[in-house]
Formats: structure tokens, C-alpha cells, sequence
């Protein structure tokens, strides 16, 4: 089988390294792709929107099968595009994509069919906007409703804070269209997960939970990132946790979207926050996480291409989808100034040597290759996953590992997994001397 994987990043990399280890697959190619992608498949030189060059490309090459990463493509309706051309492609249709790319239309939905989530106020008139605001008093939350790369979100703790924020988005319009309608949101505490599910339009199956460190500093504080870093499985969702969010928020997500008429056939990913042992939805994604993915496939046992076909066929309910009885810890470095300005074209060294560690991977993402070096060329440069039989053995390898890695400017978070150390939920393995697990292959 052949397969085309679209995107760039961390979470490619390391679905090109899944569909590596899979028995159905004879060839592997990305597109655009990055250095480390191309150490495991074929980078095709085609940019994630330009779907007829895409269309082009899998038709040329008889590709079996495309995945798409990131959602800007599925937001544009890519999996309609090569579905008309007779293309086989795994994501959710374009109506579907819209619980990403509309907060509105997320929102709506949920509120309609009662989907627990924060209460919130759409608004497209600052002055109206900001009269809320003072209504309401801080804290609040305000987001824009299209896709800002995971920068359209503003925790607002005081009232000049969320008026600033109302007037970025719809006056001074940082983000253009994206912004033109915004939500304001009650706002949540509590602890945030990540839960995945394969979706065949009825049936679900939820994917090991996960936590990202969505903030950029220490002790999560700073501004929002694309993630810092993560772990799987989340010690913090216990199994009734986990039954009662595929009760009331997976499965009547999908169902609410059939009653609308959509079949919804893909990864879904909501990001929710739990507090006093309830879940509220406070986005959905309609693909997997970055950098969820490096840490929640390394532990998928099965093999993803016969998941992805019982979606395609609407045979999930078939598929006995199997994980690893271990635990994954991931670090993201970045660059100096990442999420906001950063360098690019630093030297990074030191990713044979960190690679060779047992246990470790690293997964590229903003990195470069035009000559002998390999340079950063993006925000979030390199993912580095452990696997380990407990959380602390995980964690001490990986930044091992990191140590090992260098560029100019390289910043990366110290505290990833503090959660599970604070909560006392790491159950410590008794195989102490085994510090890394090999993967699977
Ligand atoms: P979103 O893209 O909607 O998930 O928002 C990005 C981040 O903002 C989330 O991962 C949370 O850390 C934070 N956030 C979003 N909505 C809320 C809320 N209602 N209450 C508290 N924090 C929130
Ligand atoms: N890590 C959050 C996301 O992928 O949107």
C-alpha cells in the first residue's frame, strides 16, 4: 500500500514512523515533509492547501491512501476533494471539520445538544463586546472563532486585559477573517486533558489520554504555544473518568453531528477541562494533537492502516484497538522566542547521539536541511519521546536526551509531567534498572 502523509511536523513525523511499523505499507511519502521524515520516507515538495497539487500527486503516484495531519487542509476541504477525484483520504468531511474551524459553530452545537461545556456570548461589535465584559467582570475568555494556529485564545484575568484582546481581534484584526466573530467564555479551572477518539461516523473508540503543556513556561505560566510537551496515558482520568466523557461529550458530539446531517469519519480531539470530577469541552479538533500524537501512538499496538480501513468501511466496532502497558513522556524544544518571534537557521547537533539512547525518539518538525547541517527553521524544532515503564524513568531519560541536543537559542519546558509527580499518580515501576523501552518496529 502506499501512503501519503500531508504535513510538517512532530505529529507526522511520527505518523510516517507508525505507518512504518505496519505490515500494509510498502511506501511512505510526505508532503512537504521535513528532514526527519524524509530518514523514514519520500518528502514530496507540495505545501498542505495546495490540494490540486496534492490531487496531482496521489493520482500520479496510484497513492492507496493520504492522512492529513494538520487542519488547515481539512478545514478547506481536502477529504471532499480527493473524495470527488476517487481518492481514498482519512479525515472528516468539510461540515465536519467546521467544530474546528468555527468556535461558533462548536459552541452552537454543543449548546444545542447539551454537550457540557463553558457558557459563553458570540460577538462581532467590540463596543457590545466590551460593555459584556464590564458586565461580567474577569476572569474571562476570549477566542476567535476561525483558525490562529493556537494563538486565538486570550485568558483574560482583568477587564483592560480582555478589552485589549476584544480590540486585537475586531478592530486592529490580527488574525483577518478569523477573527471577525469572537466568543466570549466563562471561564474554567481545573486541570486540562486531551481525549482522542477514532470515529466511524457511529461507532467511537478513544485513544489513550493525554496532557499537553499548552503554556510556555514553567508552572504552565506565560503565553499559550501549539504544546510544550506531553504524556500518555493521563494517570489523572480514571476509567469511570473516561466512560462518563465517552458517554456525554464523544458520543453525542458525533451523534449531535448526524442529527445535523454529517457524518463525522476521522480522529476527533476534544481538549477539556476537568474540575471536581467533571469534564467540559473546551475545544474540539478534528485531528490528532501535536504534540498528543508523539506521545499516544507510540503506545497504539494496532496497526493503524487496519483502524484506518474499518473508518473508511464503517467497521470500527470490528477492530480491537490495543495499547502498550507502558508510559510515554515527550519534550518539545523550540526556539528562542517561540510562540512569538523566534531565530531560525541555528546548527542542531547532537540527534544521533540522543537517538541512540534507549527508549528515545526524536521527531522533527521546524527543522531544515539545504546543505550539510541541520538547521531549525520553525517555532517548535524537535519532539523527543521516551518510552518507560513508569512516568519517572520516562521522564529522567527524556531530558537526558534533551541534554543531549543543542542550537542556538534552544528553550524547552523543565517541569513536563509536574502534574503526575504533584498528584502522587505515578505508580513507580519495580523494574527499576530498565530506563528506556525499546519501540516497536
Ligand atoms: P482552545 O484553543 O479553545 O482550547 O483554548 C486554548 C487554551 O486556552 C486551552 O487549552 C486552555 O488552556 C485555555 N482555555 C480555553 N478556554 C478556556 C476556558 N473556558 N477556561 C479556562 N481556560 C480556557
Ligand atoms: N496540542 C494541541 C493541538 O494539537 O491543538
Amino acid at each position: 500500500m502506499r501512503v501519503l502523509v500531508i504535513g510538517s511536523g512532530g505529529r507526522e513525523h511520527v505518523l510516517a514512523w507508525k505507518l512504518s511499523t505496519s505490515k500494509k505499507v510498502t511506501e511512505i511519502y510526505v508532503a512537504p515533509g521535513n528532514p526527519g521524515t524524509a530518514e523514514l520516507a519520500t518528502n514530496v515538495p507540495i505545501e498542505v492547501t495546495d490540494l490540486a497539487g496534492l490531487i496531482g500527486f496521489a493520482k500520479s503516484k496510484k497513492i492507496d491512501l493520504t492522512l492529513v495531519g494538520p487542519e488547515a487542509p481539512l478545514v478547506a476541504g481536502i477529504v471532499d476533494a480527493f473524495s470527488e477525484e476517487g481518492l481514498k483520504i482519512f479525515g472528516p468531511v468539510q461540515k465536519a471539520a467546521r467544530l474546528e474551524g468555527s468556535k461558533v459553530f462548536a459552541k452552537n452545537l454543543m449548546k444545542k445538544y447539551r454537550i457540557p461545556t463553558a457558557d459563553f456570548q458570540v460577538f462581532s461589535q467590540a463596543e457590545q463586546a466590551i460593555t459584556y465584559i464590564k458586565e461580567q467582570g474577569t476572569p474571562l475568555v476570549i477566542k476567535a472563532e476561525g483558525l490562529a494556529a493556537g494563538k486565538g485564545v486570550i485568558v483574560a484575568q482583568s477587564v483592560p486585559a480582555a478589552c485589549q484582546a476584544v480590540r486585537a481581534f475586531l478592530i486592529e484584526q490580527v488574525f483577518g477573517k478569523a477573527g471577525q466573530r469572537i466568543i466570549i467564555e466563562e471561564y474554567l479551572p481545573g486541570e486540562e486533558v486531551t481525549v482522542m477518539a477514532f470515529v466511524d461516523g457511529k461507532t467511537i473508540i478513544p485513544l489513550l489520554p493525554s496532557q499537553d503543556h499548552k503554556a510556555a513556561y514553567e508552572g504552565d505560566r506565560g503565553p499559550n504555544t501549539g504544546g510544550m510537551g506531553a504524556y500518555a496515558p493521563a494517570p489523572l482520568l480514571t476509567k469511570e473518568l473516561r466512560e462518563e466523557i465517552a458517554a456525554k461529550i464523544l458520543f453525542p458530539t458525533v451523534q449531535a453531528l448526524r442529527e445535523e446531517g454529517i457524518k463525522y469519519q476521522g480522529v476527533l480531539y476534544c481538549g477539556l477541562m476537568i474540575s471536581n470530577g467533571q469534564a467540559r469541552v473546551l475545544e474540539y479538533n478534528v485531528r490528532f494533537g501535536d504534540p498528543e500524537a508523539q506521545v499516544v501512538l507510540p503506545l497504539l499496538k494496532t496497526d493503524i492502516i487496519e483502524i484506518i480501513e474499518a473508518i473508511r468501511t464503517e467497521k470500527l466496532a470490528e477492530v480491537p484497538v490495543e495499547w502498550l502497558d507502558q508510559k510515554a513522556l515527550c519534550v518539545v524544544l523550540a526556539a528562542e522566542g517561540y510562540p512569538v518571534k523566534y531565530q531560525t537557521g541555528e546548527i542542531i547537533r547532537g540527534i544521533p547521539e540522543a537517538s541512540a539512547r534507549k527508549g528515545i525518539r526524536v521527531f522533527q518538525a521546524g527543522t531544515a536541511c539545504p546543505g550539510k547541517e541541520l538547521l531549525t527553521a520553525g517555532g517548535r524544532v524537535l519532539t523527543i519521546t521516551a518510552l518507560a515503564n513508569d512516568f519517572n524513568l520516562a521522564q529522567a531519560n527524556v531530558y537526558q536526551a534533551v541534554r543531549q541536543i543543542s542550537f542556538k537559542g534552544v528553550r524547552y519546558r523543565k517541569d513536563i509531567g509536574w502534574r503526575i509527580f504533584k498528584s502522587g499518580l505515578n505508580s513507580v515501576s519495580k523494574n527499576k534498572k530498565e530506563s528506556g523501552l525499546a519501540w516497536p518496529r
